[in-house]
């Protein structure tokens, strides 16, 4: 990657943790750090940044973002083209089924104007829950709806239900469902007790993920919104929510600062905040990259578990985060290499790969 210093941004980021830990500023530690800069934090103007697979998200909300749509609309119905589409096997029509071949879809969305959320979980038969979320958000006076209530909830509105479960993605799940107890959810007395091998990627022919598509967008005046919507992590146990739509995980606005989300192991983004604390790390003064490399600091620090780490002790899973910040920069980081992600900064839209944590 071009212009990563990491020796200093890792050592910034130590002192950063310090720092704020003291009640310091963040940036008076990186001012003694050269800092990671990456092109997309220089970037000033309108902008919206995906994850790697939201290429069309972005296209989408620049066209209605230029067309003089609310970004919270636009990075609406730029993942809903993600969820339409039954071959990203991470979102909507075709996303990965739970453990008995149920697709069951979460979402949030976030409005920065009015600092309201909209969020789904556990929704099933409906493709589009980014779409139902944002009807949350507009229509009632609650944040999060879940399973048949968010159905019911969708029904009333004129949604339609389906079998989400393509025949590609019935497919993988009979597979895996043969060949399971390696790699499923339930842990037994080794895997608490021992280190294991690593769980994710056990049996590499069969689709397995913790797919999702995350999309914001600021016009760099006054609106910056933001979305996130998965079918989760794939073979999950009945039930199971992930990261993608709880605010401030899997996905945070702040109208004053910007935008951040996340795609990757849920289980670890909730339990370190991560979209809110990509946020309030720029608004102490970090890059978006150096934002979100901090929190990936952060999540490789407290997996702490042994069947989660590998045998250099780093987390054996990845995350992606996203971080756009409300002037226009933008960035992400992954926990190791591979992540990717999209940008529309204006002029055209590319797929740019995530600074990593961790070299190959
Ligand atoms: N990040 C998506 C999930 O864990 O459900």
């Amino acid at each position: 990657m071009p212009n990563v210093d990491r020796r200093s941004f890792l050592l910034a980021a130590g002192g950063l943790t310090g720092c704020v830990a003291a009640g310091g500023a963040a940036a008076s530690a990186l001012d003694a750090q050269p800092a990671t800069v990456q092109t997309g934090d220089q970037h000033r103007g309108v902008c919206s940044i995906a994850s790697g697979n939201g290429r069309r998200c972005v296209d989408k909300a620049m066209e209605m973002i230029r067309a003089g749509a609310d970004p919270v609309d636009a990075v609406v119905e730029g993942v809903t083209i993600i969820e339409d589409d039954p071959d990203d096997m991470s979102v909507g029509l075709g996303g990965l089924p739970n453990e008995e071949g149920v697709v069951q879809l979460d979402a949030s969305v976030m409005h920065g104007p009015t600092h309201k959320a909209g969020a789904v979980a556990c929704i099933e038969g409906i493709r589009n829950p980014a779409r139902v979320a944002l009807l949350v958000l507009k229509r009632t006076d609650h944040i999060l709806l879940v399973g048949e209530g968010a159905r019911r909830f969708a029904l009333s509105y004129g949604f339609n239900t389906e079998e989400l479960l393509t025949p590609r993605a019935r497919e993988a799940w009979l597979k895996w469902r043969a060949n399971r107890s390696l790699d499923d959810d339930w842990l037994n007395d080794e895997e608490m007790d021992f280190p294991a091998e690593p769980r994710l990627g056990a049996m590499r022919d069969i689709p397995f993920t913790y797919g999702t598509v995350h999309c914001a967008a600021t016009n760099a005046r006054d609106n910056i919104s933001a979305t996130t919507s998965t079918s989760g992590l794939s073979w999950k146990i009945p039930g199971r929510v992930g990261d993608s739509p709880i605010v401030g995980a899997g996905m945070y606005v702040d109208n004053d600062v910007g935008a951040a989300g996340a795609t990757g192991r849920g289980e670890a983004v909730i339990a370190n905040c991560g979209s809110f604390n990509i946020v309030e790390h720029m608004a102490r003064g970090l890059t978006p990259t150096e934002a979100c490399l901090a929190v990936a600091k952060r999540i490789a620090d407290r997996t702490r578990e042994k069947r989660l780490r590998d045998e250099r002790g780093r987390p054996n899973f990845n995350v992606s985060l996203y971080a756009l910040r409300k002037d226009g920069a933008y960035g992400a980081a992954c926990l190791h290499p591979g992540g990717t992600f999209a940008v529309h900064d204006g002029t055209s839209s590319r797929v740019l790969r995530c600074v990593p944590l961790f070299e190959a």
